[in-house]
């Protein structure tokens, strides 16, 4: 499967680490703003692959089966749509659109095109975050009572032409970093009745959110995510669940990352599949992890492979998790509630 990447930034170079280590995917193309950038980190990686700045020499090779679009939020409908167009599958990274019209653009494309069509939502395959669900899903410690899930790191100043901060491009962090945990939580308990949020406001937008997800009669849920630490602050996540029999916490910056207690027993560390090229390594004194990444490009892969849609983060599901927090930032302007309809837009 050939695969050309779109948008060679912090994402781009991060998803060409993972089709390199992914067996029978060739890196085919990559469609950049600055090709030299990009051809130099290429040769340093050891390979030599063909580079861009127009995305339709790309699209009008019919040797490109997939392409993967890891350009800034306000340009992916566009692109998605276009690659759709030229029949090939497509791989988005989160979030799929800032308005749920250019969402809804691009699902219905997708539909009418017949290609796989997956959004980066990777904590649904974060190998953690996976063992954390399956620990809810199987009821090992009884009913969640509770969950509060964080997400935090410096404001970012890598961002091309300062995209990231640009409120009109990036909605901020509220929706650019904070939708992980929205669309998880999405993912583990279903649609919320209402969301109440309040936050930060700066210059660049929301900056922090903290956002209450209602479920009635269900466990208390909360998240708080923003990027408006000093800019060297590390990136951190975290979450703590208790239920009626045990507690799970994770935290990315602890050793080990995730443990868990059922009744009297002490904590101790649960156990969670890493892919075999996705150990954790370090980055300048924080842990990160190939494994979400490639967790999630290998279900891609496979779904093209056979064929069929990807097991989870469809373009639906991502365009609830824009829907859910569109509805967040507004509660958080409103300083009200906001009541969710019962069936996603
Ligand atoms: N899943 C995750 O964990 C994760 C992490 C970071 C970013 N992202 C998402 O990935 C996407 C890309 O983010 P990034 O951090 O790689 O951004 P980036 O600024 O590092 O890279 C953007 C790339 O797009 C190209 N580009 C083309 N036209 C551009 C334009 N008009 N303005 C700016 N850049 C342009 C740039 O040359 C660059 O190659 C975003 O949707 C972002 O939300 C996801």
């Amino acid at each position: 499967m050939k695969v050309a990447i779109l948008g060679f930034g912090f994402m781009g170079k991060m998803h060409a680490q993972v089709f390199q280590a992914l067996p029978g995917v060739e890196l085919a193309a990559v469609v950049t703003g600055r090709p030299p950038r990009a051809r130099a980190w290429l040769k340093k990686a050891g390979t030599e692959v063909p580079v861009y700045d127009d995305h339709e020499t790309v699209l009008a090779d019919p040797t490109i089966d997939a392409v993967d679009v890891c350009l800034p939020t306000d340009l992916h409908e566009s692109r998605v749509v276009a690659a759709l167009r030229a029949g090939k599958h497509v791989f988005c990274e989160k979030p799929l659109a800032s308005t749920l019209k250019e969402c809804a653009a691009m699902v219905e494309e997708a539909e009418r095109a017949g290609t796989v069509f997956m959004v980066g939502h990777c904590l649904r395959f974060w190998p953690e975050y996976q063992a954390f669900a399956d620990f809810v899903w199987k009821g090992r410690a009884g009913r969640l009572l509770s969950l509060t899930l964080r997400r935090a790191v410096g404001r970012p100043a890598y961002s091309t032409g300062n995209w990231l901060l640009d409120t009109e491009r990036s909605l901020g962090s509220a929706f650019d970093l904070h939708i992980h945990d929205t669309d998880f939580v999405l993912h583990l308990l279903g649609r919320p009745a209402a969301v109440a949020s309040t936050g930060v406001k700066d210059e660049a937008g929301w900056s922090q959110i903290f956002t209450r997800y209602e479920y009635p009669d269900g466990p208390l849920v909360q998240a708080e995510g923003g990027w408006i630490f000093p800019p060297k602050w590390d990136f951190r996540m975290d979450f703590r669940a208790v239920f009626e029999n045990g507690a799970v916490a994770y935290d990315s910056a602890a050793s080990p990352t995730l443990t868990y207690a059922i009744g009297n027993g002490a904590p101790k560390p649960l156990a969670f599949r890493e892919p075999p090229a996705g150990e954790s390594r370090e980055t300048g004194g924080n842990v990160s992890s190939l494994g979400g990444y490639m967790n999630e490009l290998a279900a891609f892969v496979e779904a093209v492979r056979l064929g069929r849609p990807p097991p989870t983060a469809t373009g639906r599901e991502a365009m609830e998790s824009v829907e859910v927090v569109l509805a967040e930032i507004r509660s958080a302007e409103h300083e009200r509630p906001i009541r969710l309809p019962e069936q996603p837009r």
